[in-house]
Formats: structure tokens, C-alpha cells, sequence
């Protein structure tokens, strides 16, 4: 069961009163042994159903992983400068018109294809952030993208896995990892939206873990007298949360091993790739990411390095400035290689790195932040300035625990243009004109006469459903099908 919450409750409802009442107490002191004791300071001022509730939320909370969090993070020297030391950019497969040796792209697509029509593959999003930079309130996968239509960001996603499964003869399974803050308004927009055309069996929703907010003692805060401050355990997370919720086992059973991973900020990703699917396959890794060069040098994406013979992932908050800065002989940007958060997994990699069993884990990060808090003496206090502790787990720090890693490069155009920001860049309006520049190139490559400025952004503004085409070699194949070609005018959408 994914829903820890749900399940407690209904344990709670066939144990008998006095085996509560016992399993309550040791619940407490479990806290109180802890040092944890405040979780519980109102508890006798609660009406039953908020008591019940706050034992439901303390039931999921795992004691000792908080307490060692604390011990590292709040009270230890919580140094979290990166060794730097030999820190060197990671090698990748350019793209051929990089450079790149096209037979080698052309045997990963066919090796790609192949696995996709044994049915070996899956689509995962990650969804259960907060998306608070935005400003949207809803689940960022409800947010309205498109040019015309305006389809959401998961149904835009919805129509591309679509439309990639009656391309390679298959249904492509699809996992949407939610958290507790969204996942009932998530299934509620698939539900309205009749799941978008997918076979509802397809969808699953992975409901990922919380972990507390503390102080800078390290106490767990109260959101409310009865409810504890939880937060995500980051993207990171989700690799727990998919073995947790039995989806791994599911895939298991469904023959499938590759787990095509994205955010659910980025409309333009390409859901399924499969010449990225055919590198995975052919460089028998267990984890593959793409990159790609940096727009400018301070770029806030991570980056992509290796140390020690290991890959790993370095942010940007984390790499000094004139280490983006530094340049090559050549005079290009010596640390280009930019993560966009789109990876492939091999699924007993999952298995392993989000797994109980005694291999490496990923480490969590601290976050300070303004967490919202009831003190000792019961009143709310709303911080001016950050007064808490929120950990979270980052999905690239798998990277240097996974063998064989393999980093390709993508075509920024053909994969990366999120929406983060209400305004400026990665907004809904630097997206839209991305998609339909996209677009534009697409009709252009098929042999179209499109009009279009300086930056290739189109005269008109029109739409290439994804349930027609998923990526440019789709759209061609698909264009020359077409017996009957709209006219390419304002607001037509070609379906
Ligand atoms: C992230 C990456 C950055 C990358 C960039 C590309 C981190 C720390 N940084 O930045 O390296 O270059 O994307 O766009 O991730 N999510 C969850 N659960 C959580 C937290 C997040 O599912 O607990 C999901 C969000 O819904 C979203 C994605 O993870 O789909 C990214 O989260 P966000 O916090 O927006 O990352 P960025 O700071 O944009």
C-alpha cells in the first residue's frame, strides 16, 4: 500500500480500543525517548479525530533516519561545501551535428525501438513538488501550456506516451510520482480529464515519503497543535517511493526494466526517446541522463562531472562562479554540460538505490526555510526570516552509484523548456514560444514554407498536437501520411 496514512487508519479501525490506547502510549514515548516529546504537547487538548490524526502522521515518521538527520545536519558542523578536488567535466555522446558519429545514433535508435516494442519500457514523472515559485496553486501538471488549446502539462505528456505507444505497437505504462499535498488533486484532474485518452489500467499514482521540518535545535515543528510540519523528501525520493508502493514489482511483473524519467515542468521533454532509450540499452548502464551545453555560463542548472572515475551531478549553488566561468582552450565553456532532469533508469538499479537493503542510499540535503510553527505557549508564528530545517533527497545523486553511467547530448530546442517562473525566463510565455518554434522547425524539416523572425518563432500561432507526432522524424512520417494537409493559419491545430 502507498498510502501509509490511509492504511494506519484502517489498521486503527480493527484493533480494539485498548490495543490503541497501548500502541498510542509507546507511540509517544517513542517520541519522548527521542528527545521528540513536543510532537505531543497538545495531544490531550485535540478532539478525537484530530488525535487520531496526529498519531496517524507520527505513525509514518521514521525516528531514528530524523534524529540521524538532525545529529548531521542541524547539530554537526553541517559544512556543505563540495570537495572540488579533481572535479573534471563528464565525457558524453554528442549529437552528430556536434560532431557526434551518426551510425552510433542510428544504432541506438534502433536498439531503442527494439526495446520499446518488447514492451520493456515506462514513462516516470515526477510531480510532488510544490511548484511555489510559480505561483500557480494546483498541481504544476494541471498548469495550462499549450499555444492554442492551452492542454495542461499532463495531458500534453499523456498524448505523447500515447501516441509513442501506437508508434512502436505498445501501451506504455506510465508512473506519476505525487506527494501527500497533491495526489488526490492530481487524480481528481486524470479523472476529469477521462485520464486524456490513456487506458486508465496504464496510470499509476506513487504517493512519495514526507520528512519533518525542525528547528535549529533539531525539534520537530508543528504545523498545527494536531498536525506535524512535514515536506517532500525531494525527487530523490522517489526512487523509495517506487519500490515502497510495490511499482517496482509491478514493473517486474510487466517485463519492463527501463524507466524513462522527467519533470513535470517541461512540456517539450521528449517522454520517449528512442535513440536515449538505445545508448541506456547498448551502454548497459543503470542510469543514463542527458545533458545539455549551457546557455550561458551561470546557468542555474547542475552540472555534469566526474571525480574519481565516478559521475556525479554538481549544482550550481554548489560550484564556485568561476568554475562556471572557466573556459577551454578553445575558448567554450570548460563545465557546459547542463543537467535537464532527464534520465533513464534500470529498473533493479531502483530496486537497489531506493531499496531497504544495505546498499548506498542517497543523502539527503538541508534546506533553511520560513517554516510556519506553533510555539510552546500554542500560538502560530508565521517567520519573517528562515527558522527551519527541510530535507530532501536530489534524484542525480544516484549517478555516482549506478554503473556504467551514460550521458548523451540533447538538442535544447527538442527537449528542454520548463516552466518555473511566473515571469522572464523558464516562464509559460518563454515556453509557448519554444513549443512553437519547435513547431515551426518541425513543418520547415517536413518540407513547409513557414514564416517565422530571427529567432525562428513563427508569424502565426498554431499547434502540432502531441497525440499526432512525439518528436521531428515522427512529425515528417506523419505529415507525408496525410492525405488532406491543413492550411497553416492562426490557430490551427494539426491532430
Ligand atoms: C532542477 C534541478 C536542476 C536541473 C533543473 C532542470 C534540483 C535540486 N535541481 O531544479 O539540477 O538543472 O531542475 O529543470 O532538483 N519534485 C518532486 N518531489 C519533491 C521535490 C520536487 O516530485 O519533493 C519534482 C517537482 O515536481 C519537479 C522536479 O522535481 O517536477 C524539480 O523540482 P524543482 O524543485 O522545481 O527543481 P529545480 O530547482 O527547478
Amino acid at each position: 500500500c502507498s498510502r501509509y496514512v490511509p492504511c494506519l487508519q484502517f489498521l486503527g479501525e480493527l484493533l480494539s480500543p485498548e490495543l490503541m490506547a497501548n500502541s498510542t502510549t509507546s507511540l509517544i514515548e517513542s517520541f519522548k525517548q527521542a528527545g521528540q516529546g513536543q510532537v505531543f504537547q497538545f495531544f490531550d487538548d485535540l478532539d478525537a479525530a484530530a488525535q487520531a490524526s496526529l498519531i496517524a502522521q507520527a505513525e509514518t515518521i521514521d525516528l531514528g533516519e530524523v534524529n540521524a538527520l538532525v545529529e548531521e545536519h542541524v547539530k554537526g558542523a553541517h559544512d556543505s561545501a563540495l570537495n572540488l578536488d579533481g572535479l573534471e567535466p563528464a565525457p558524453y555522446e554528442a549529437l552528430p551535428v556536434n560532431g557526434g558519429d551518426a551510425a552510433q545514433w542510428d544504432a541506438a535508435w534502433d536498439a531503442g525501438s527494439a526495446a520499446l516494442q518488447a514492451g520493456r519500457v515506462a514513462a516516470f514523472t515526477v510531480a510532488g513538488g510544490q511548484g511555489t515559485r510559480l505561483g500557480y496553486d494546483g498541481p504544476k501538471g494541471t498548469y495550462p501550456v499549450t499555444p492554442v488549446t492551452a492542454k495542461t502539462l499532463f495531458q500534453v505528456f499523456a498524448e505523447k506516451i500515447a501516441r509513442s505507444g501506437e508508434r512502436f505497437g505498445v501501451t506504455i505504462p506510465w508512473f506519476i510520482l505525487t506527494s501527500e499535498i497533491n495526489n488526490d488533486a492530481t487524480v481528481a484532474a486524470f479523472e476529469a480529464g477521462d485520464f486524456f485518452g490513456l487506458d486508465r489500467e496504464s496510470v499509476h499514482f506513487i504517493v512519495q515519503g514526507l520528512v519533518p521540518a525542525v528547528d535549529y535545535e533539531g525539534k520537530i515543528l508543528l504545523a498545527e497543535k494536531g498536525k506535524i510540519a512535514m515536506t517532500p523528501d525531494g525527487h530523490g525520493g522517489s526512487l523509495r517511493a517506487l519500490v515502497r508502493s510495490g511499482a517496482v514489482d509491478t514493473m517486474q511483473a510487466q517485463g519492463i526494466d527501463i524507466v524513462s524519467y522527467f519533470q513535470v515542468d517541461n512540456p517539450i521533454v521528449q517522454c520517449i526517446d528512442p535513440a536515449f532509450i538505445g545508448f541506456h540499452v547498448l551502454g548497459q548502464s543503470e542510469l543514463s541522463s542527458k545533458m545539455v551545453p549551457k546557455a550561458y555560463a551561470l546557468e542555474k542548472v547542475g552540472h555534469f562531472c566526474v571525480q574519481n572515475d565516478q559521475a556525479l551531478v554538481v549544482e550550481y549553488s554548489d560550484m564556485p562562479a568561476a568554475m562556471q566561468e572557466e573556459t577551454t582552450p578553445e575558448g567554450g565553456i570548460r563545465f557546459n554540460g547542463g543537467s535537464v532532469a532527464i534520465h533513464i533508469f534500470d529498473r533493479e538499479f531502483i530496486a537497489r538505490a531506493g531499496g531497504s537493503d544495505t546498499g548506498a542510499k542517497l543523502p539527503f540535503h538541508r534546506a533553511d526555510k520560513k517554516v510556519p510553527y506553533v510555539n510552546a505557549e500554542g500560538a502560530t508564528i508565521k517567520p519573517e526570516a528562515p527558522n527551519g530545517v527541510k530535507f530532501e533527497m536530489f534524484v542525480f545523486d544516484a549517478l555516482p552509484l549506478a554503473k556504467n553511467p551514460v550521458i548523451i547530448e540533447a538538442a535544447r530546442a527538442d527537449d528542454f523548456s520548463p516552466v518555473k517562473n511566473a515571469e522572464g525566463v523558464d516562464s509559460p510565455k518563454s515556453c509557448k514560444e519554444d513549443q512553437l518554434r519547435m513547431f515551426a522547425r518541425w513543418l520547415k524539416a517536413a518540407g513547409e514554407t513557414i514564416e517565422t523572425d530571427d529567432t525562428g518563432l513563427p508569424t502565426i500561432t498554431f499547434e502540432i498536437s502531441p497525440r499526432f507526432a512525439a518528436d521531428e522524424a515522427d512529425f515528417i512520417a506523419q505529415w507525408a501520411a496525410l492525405e488532406v494537409k491543413p492550411e497553416l493559419k492562426d490557430g490551427v491545430v494539426i491532430e
